[in-house]
């Protein structure tokens, strides 16, 4: 297994990176595309993912096969071809359209720290994913997505919060995603041992 690095992202092979910058311990699985992306400490996604003007926040768990931040073509123009804003492609005398694309790069999406983006799901654009929430495996993602709350479908909607509100609203308030990686370690067993309603008595 490859061992992660505080300093450098592990990009597999296939890996193509744009305009995007990476914190510690993160990776990027084999034939995936970040573009004009952020992500923050021990974020990861599999395989083919394809990640576009989003802001992943810390330790996000993205599944192979996904489509974060999907643009838009110009729909509601009389052409919608990329022709209109990739116009050098095509004419010698044409450049392409800075505008448009400064205005989709600007549709942030927003993972919140520790959520779980299920196989295959899809998350709009200008979309917030909160914390600790869960995207199924194949959802479409149109709407904002409180904290720890399961979403499936397409559209989206929730089928249920993971935790009781009052458990919910500790970890936010505890944020061990701001822990040092020295404080994690030690907590580590804790981690594994507890449901997240023991662990947030012991350590609220
Ligand atoms: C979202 C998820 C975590 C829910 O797991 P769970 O709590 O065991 O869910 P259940 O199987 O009990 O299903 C609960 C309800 O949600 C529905 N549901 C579950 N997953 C769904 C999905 N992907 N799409 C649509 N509906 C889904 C079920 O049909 C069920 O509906 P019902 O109550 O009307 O019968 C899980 O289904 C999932 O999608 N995991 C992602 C797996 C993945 O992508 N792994 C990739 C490697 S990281």
């Amino acid at each position: 297994m490859p061992k992660l690095s505080a300093t450098e992202p592990l990009l597999h092979p296939g890996v193509k990176v744009a305009n995007s910058t990476f914190g510690a311990w993160c990776e990027v699985g084999e034939g995936s595309r970040v573009l004009n992306s952020d992500f923050g400490d021990y974020a990861y996604c599999d395989r083919l993912a394809d990640i576009a003007n989003t802001t992943v926040g810390k330790f996000s768990n993205i599944a192979a096969m996904t489509r974060i931040g999907p643009t838009d073509h110009p729909y509601r123009n009389a052409a919608q071809h990329h022709f209109l804003y990739r116009s050098s492609y095509y004419w010698d005398d044409a450049e392409d359209d800075a505008a448009f694309f400064a205005a989709r790069a600007a549709r942030r999406t927003v993972l919140g720290p520790d959520c779980w983006i299920g196989h295959g799901a899809i998350i709009k654009p200008d979309v917030t994913i909160g914390a600790g929430a869960i995207v199924a495996s194949g959802a479409v993602v149109t709407r904002d997505v409180p904290p720890f709350v399961i979403v499936a479908g397409c559209p989206a909607v929730p089928i249920r919060g993971r935790f009781a509100p009052e458990v919910a609203e500790a970890l936010m308030a505890l944020a061990w995603w701001d822990w040092s990686h020295e404080r994690l370690r030690e907590a580590l067993p804790d981690f594994r041992r507890l449901g997240a309603e023991a662990f947030v008595a012991k350590y609220a």
